[in-house]
């Protein structure tokens, strides 16, 4: 609930009284005043959430100073008290800026109905501007590989429920997207979808940006303010590289995963949120769990439904349809004429061990798409990529299939890898000229089409 603070302007004593008893029992923040000024007063001490303002006070019309109020940067929601509730009077609330009105003489219930408005009105405001601030990318996944149709499927399947959902995978091989995907499937894809990076956030904020805090729980908390948990109730929280959170803090987030509940840092009103939750993480969690860095019971909680986003190289079918998708996205966003890549440009990038996965191909392509000259189809040299593949006659020469695990720098590289380079680097530099590529490896024609005969079988590609 984003509503805490509430002040109550009506010039009779009695309607003070009984409406601060029933907001007191309701454990709001309750200050009164009786005239215009004694609420300036208070306005100026401490900020609303909510004013019960009447709407003739013994120094001035209420309306007016709801038109002060609406300059103020915190404006809180103003309820109207009203003498009658004829159609007039309530009208002319409303047109003053009031978010509701309250006729005299109302009953208690009246007021609980109200104050439940307020909170979802409030809470609605809020998670809009948060989401405005950290707007959904909201992209389709690309990919005719058979990893990503599965990948596709299991999201399809699993989003519809309120399973919880782990999402692992290398660096920039697109969990985020994934997670997206899941949200824009689901039935709760009208409500909040809120996102903590857990890596990003220090270890002192981490707890409060989970969970809120209250005004002076701690230096620098000069105001109360909602968790993200508070902040996605009702609809989604992502736990983006949840990996990284300490080990104390996954203490309380094991409770929130099984009461959904929580206090705020520094609070004691325990808080009960409707949330469903996804994770993602680029770490071994189970080694993590083996390290006793990662709680067990929390890991079950979490993996209730794993999904892995394979890595770029063990779905090398996806690499072209991904290059020409962000090709033409970013021709589009710089306002650039592409005529894409140049037979070997694409051969380099079928032959890339992509180490930083998807979000490298798509950095490579747009630093590409920005130097490109028109008229002129994107090379492999362009790229930058180190040791391109290269053929005139694509797809008769076929992408090279990349091992699964690229070597490291200190191992040694496997012989047919090194011959796979060096024929490609002759069909680079002979543009793709066979006849030329066979004569500076010093093999024969024939041998060399067998050789690319067999790539392009090792690739799954059929001639
Ligand atoms: N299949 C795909 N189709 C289209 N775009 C993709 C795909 N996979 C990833 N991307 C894009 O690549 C970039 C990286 O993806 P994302 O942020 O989802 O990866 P991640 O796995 O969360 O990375 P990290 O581990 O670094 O957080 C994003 O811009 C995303 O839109
Ligand atoms: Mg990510």
């Amino acid at each position: 609930m984003a509503l805490d603070r509430i002040l109550i302007v009506d010039d009779t004593a009695i309607i003070r009284k009984s409406l601060e008893e029933r907001l007191r029992s309701k454990r709001y923040a309750v200050s009164t005043a009786g005239s215009i000024a004694e609420a300036e007063k208070r306005l100026l001490a401490s900020s609303f959430d909510l004013i019960f303002l009447d709407m003739q006070l013994p120094d001035g019309d209420g309306r007016v100073f709801i038109e002060r109020l609406s300059h103020n940067d915190n404006k809180p929601l103003v309820v109207m008290i009203t003498a009658d509730g004829s159609v007039e009077s309530v009208v002319e609330c409303m047109r003053s800026g009031a978010f509701d009105y309250l006729p005299k003489p109302f009953a208690m219930t009246q007021i609980d109905l109200i104050l439940k408005k307020a909170a979802e009105f409030q809470r609605a405001v809020r998670v809009t501007d948060f989401l405005n601030r950290e707007s959904i990318a909201q992209r389709e996944i690309i990919g005719s590989s058979p990893a990503i149709a599965r990948l596709k499927d299991l999201i399809h399947r699993v989003g519809r429920t309120n399973a919880t959902v782990m999402i692992s995978g290398e660096n920039g091989t697109g969990k985020e997207l994934v997670a997206n995907d899941i949200f824009l499937n689901s039935q709760r894809s009208a409500k909040p979808f809120i996102k903590v990076n857990c890596a990003a956030i220090s270890e002192t904020l981490i707890e409060s940006e989970f969970f809120g805090h209250e005004k002076g729980s701690f230096t620098g908390a000069t105001d109360q303010r909602d968790g993200r948990f508070e902040l996605a109730d009702g609809g989604t929280i992502l736990l983006d590289e949840i990996s990284e959170i300490s080990l104390a803090l996954q203490a309380k987030l094991l409770r929130v995963l099984q009461e959904r509940e929580f206090e705020r840092v520094g609070g004691n009103k325990t808080i009960k949120v409707d949330v469903r939750v996804l994770a993602t993480t680029n770490r071994d969690l189970l080694k993590a769990v083996e390290n006793g860095t990662f709680r067990e019971d929390l890991y079950y909680r979490l993996n209730v439904f794993p999904i892995l986003v394979p890595p770029l190289r063990e779905r090398t079918g996806d690499v072209e349809i991904l290059s020409n998708h962000f090709l033409e996205r970013f021709s589009k966003e710089h306002g650039i004429k592409s005529c894409g890549f140049s037979e070997v440009g694409m051969a380099g990038l079928l032959a890339h061990h992509w180490p930083g996965n998807v979000r490298e191909l798509q950095n490579v392509v747009e630093r590409a798409a920005i130097l490109a000259e028109e008229g002129v189809p994107i090379s492999a040299e362009l790229m930058g990529l180190a040791s391109p593949a290269a053929t005139a006659t694509r797809p008769a020469v076929p992408a090279p299939q990349v091992s699964t695990n690229p070597p490291a720098a200190s191992q040694v590289i496997p012989l047919h890898e090194l011959e796979k380079r060096a024929i490609f680097e002759a069909l680079e530099r002979t543009n793709g000229n066979r006849t030329q590529a066979a004569e500076l490896l010093q093999i024969s024609i024939r041998t060399l089409r067998n050789k690319l005969a067999e790539y392009r079988v090792d690739s799954g590609e059929v001639a």
